[in-house]
């Protein structure tokens, strides 16, 4: 997955570059610019994130460390979307820090969704990239926002495991997250094929009501991260729905 992003990424540069001269003239001066990373941050209002530098996973060979003592900066610049005025992040080391190639947000407010640009350069080199920000509330009464769900699909009586994804900055290395899993924002006496381990709710034999969204639920000292995942289940067979489709088709 990660190689060739930089190439597709390079493409949209070279596709977009005549735009972006004129609307970030002067921002940035000489430097070259990646513009947005693939990946998307989306959180819920009021959990922490962790905003990484993407320079470092997959467009340059070296690490923060390895930069920094190459003698090159690395600043940080914020603005509400495509083309708009960047400006200086100004850190408080509290609800927003800068820590090595990130910025972590202890927690997010409504106000910081937008672009984050990360600008790594000395005096003769200069590489940019920018990385989307998503905060949004949870729906009405719903302890998730259905626009940032993940999806998976299990097939009856076959087995099925869900995990909590995008965790990894909230779990001390060598230890297991302590996960507490919701059914439809509840919490639920689980069946006993169905085995809460480390991070993923493991279901033996897939029923049809085990339909629905699974809400993984993590403490983070004083703040909690929510995954939501809607669980869909389709027919025993593949080959009836493999029928199935190829009957559409045809009808189609
Ligand atoms: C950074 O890169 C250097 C040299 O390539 C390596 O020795 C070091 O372990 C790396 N540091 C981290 C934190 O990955
Ligand atoms: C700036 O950084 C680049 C890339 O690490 C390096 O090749 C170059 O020598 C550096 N220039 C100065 C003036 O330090
Ligand atoms: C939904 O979000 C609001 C605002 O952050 C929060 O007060 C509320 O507890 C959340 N609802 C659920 C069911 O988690
Ligand atoms: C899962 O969530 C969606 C969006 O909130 C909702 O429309 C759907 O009915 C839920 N599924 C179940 C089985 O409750």
């Amino acid at each position: 997955m990660k190689v060739p992003t930089p190439f597709l990424i390079l493409l949209s540069a070279v596709v977009t570059r005549s735009l972006k001269v004129v609307s970030k003239r002067g921002s940035v001066d000489g430097c070259t610019d990646w513009s947005v990373d693939y990946l998307k941050y989306k959180v819920l209002l009021g959990e922490p994130v962790r905003i990484k530098c993407a320079l470092f996973y997959g467009y340059i060979r070296a690490n923060y460390t390895h930069a920094q003592s190459a003698g090159l900066s690395l600043m940080w610049y914020k603005s509400t979307g495509h083309g708009d005025f960047e400006e200086p992040i100004s850190f408080d080391g509290l609800r927003m820090s800068k820590e090595e190639d990130a910025i972590w947000f202890r927690p997010t407010e409504l106000q910081d969704v937008g672009l984050y640009s990360c600008v790594l350069r000395n005096s003769s080199y200069c590489m940019k990239v920018s990385m989307s920000l998503t905060v949004a509330e949870n729906d009405s009464d719903l302890c998730y926002n259905s626009r940032m769900r993940y999806f998976e699909k299990a097939e009856l009586s076959k087995s099925k495991e869900i995990s909590c994804p995008d965790i990894e900055d909230y779990v001390q290395p060598g230890k297991d997250p302590e996960i507490i899993w919701y059914k439809e924002c509840r919490p639920k006496q689980w069946r006993q094929s169905i085995v809460n381990r480390k991070d993923t709710l493991s279901i033996q034999d897939v029923r049809e009501d085990d339909i629905g969204n699974y809400t993984c639920e993590l403490q983070f000292g004083a703040f909690v991260v929510r995954r939501t995942t809607e669980l869909l289940v389709t027919g025993r067979s593949s080959v009836t729905a493999g029928l199935q489709s190829r009957s559409l088709w045809y009808l189609g």
